[in-house]
């Protein structure tokens, strides 16, 4: 029997595409980057997690020097940088900003000599991003690179690496890698707030173990895509879509919003949702459809008060919460329930639905999922 088995049908392991592909990846993705970088001590019983960053040579000495972070990043990796700063900020009270790699190279910033500039990059060869982090660099700052790529330009030149163990990624809409660096800020915002006395060894151990957990559950959710499935192919016709959340959440929806757009070219924004009423609502019209991400408990009530806002206007509803919220129901036309976890660690949870919520609408649509128009896997010009 004659089989035709292409070489790039071989390499996606039996998925029609490389993000789907990439997409079910994850869980073990988050594992080895997460397990990368556990401490010797560990010895993989779950009482037992200890974060070392100490040989990447982010010392605690050094970490006590700091009087903020600086995140720069493009595209998802930028996303990537925006749920940072909640994380960071909260688990170890530095103050962080988030920067445009092509926005923080021709800004003059106002340098603070004792900031730590951490540059997120998959391919770590994206140009803009590697200008921010020269210049961060002749400026006389420390600088942390979150990077894929080993031996990759920005792997080289930054002070210190932290790489990412997501192997490599062929789709162009990223997935797995985010999921990866994800991982990254995580146990960096934890060393970060070990350092500096704010968190003991009992709440490492908590929110080690938290992490630990996440891929069993991102597979989970993986496991329910069939919903999603036939959510989006409700949805195929949409011209414009709005993501709304706050906090972390809204970070989740910038990053679920580019996914939608990227691959199946539905207009779609993210806005945080107390902004909505500044402009924005003007465009809600019958039967738009509106995702409410509702992952932080503090902020629960006030996103499904703007979620009935919208709906009031005519919007169609997709709430994504944290399983518990069934009141949601009450609200929403359709609604996406998630494992429950430490909520600085929820975007890891949340994004896996929405990108997969991307890709069967581009499928649906008959577009090519993997290699959308007029982008590049890695961005090497200006
Ligand atoms: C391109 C890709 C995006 C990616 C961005 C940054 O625009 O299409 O998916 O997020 O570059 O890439 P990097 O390799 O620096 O993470």
């Amino acid at each position: 029997v004659l089989i035709d088995w292409d070489e790039t049908a071989a390499e996606k392991g039996g998925y029609e595409h490389f993000m789907m592909k990439e997409i079910h990846e994850q869980p073990k993705a988050i594992a080895d980057t997460f397990r990368a970088y556990l401490s010797d001590e560990t010895d993989g019983k779950k009482l037992d997690y200890r974060v070392d960053l100490a040989k990447l040579g982010l010392t605690d000495e050094l970490i006590q020097s700091l009087s903020g972070v600086t995140i720069i990043g493009c595209g998802s990796a930028y996303h990537v940088g925006a749920t940072a700063q909640y994380v960071i900020e909260d688990l170890a009270k530095l103050s962080v900003r988030v920067e445009f790699a092509s926005e923080y190279r021709y800004r003059h910033p106002v340098i603070d000599p004792n900031n730590l500039v951490v540059v997120i990059s998959q391919s770590g060869e994206t140009a803009d991003t590697l200008a921010a982090m020269r210049e961060a660099k002749e400026q006389g700052l420390k600088t942390l690179a979150i990077v894929n790529v080993i031996g990759s330009v920005i792997a080289r030149e930054a002070d210190f690496v932290l790489y990412t163990y997501a192997g490599p990624e062929i789709s162009v809409a990223t997935t797995k890698a985010y999921s990866t660096q994800l991982i990254g800020v995580y146990l960096l915002a934890i060393c970060l707030g070990k350092a500096r006395g704010l968190i003991d060894e009992r709440e490492e151990q908590r929110l080690l173990a938290e992490i630990a957990a996440l891929p069993e559950k991102v597979q989970r959710i993986i496991d329910d895509k069939e919903r999603l499935q036939w959510f989006a192919a409700k949805f195929s016709n949409a011209k414009d879509v709005f993501f709304i959340g706050r906090g972390i959440d809204y970070a989740i929806c910038m990053e679920g919003s580019l996914k939608m757009k990227e691959i199946s070219y539905i207009h779609s924004e993210a806005y945080a949702a107390g902004e909505l009423k500044h402009g924005t609502i003007s465009l809600i019209e019958d039967g738009t459809l509106v995702i409410g991400v509702l992952t932080q408990s503090e902020l629960y009530e006030k996103t499904l008060s703007n979620l009935v806002e919208v709906k009031s206007r005519g919007a169609y509803l997709m709430g994504l919460t944290t399983s518990g919220n069934y009141d949601i129901e009450d609200t929403v036309n359709f609604a996406f329930f998630l494992p429950k976890t430490d909520e600085h660690f929820a975007d890891s949870l949340a994004v896996v639905p929405l990108q997969l919520l991307g890709y069967y609408l581009a499928v649906s649509k008959g577009l090519d999922v993997d290699k959308p128009r007029n982008l590049a896997k890695s961005v090497t010009v200006e």
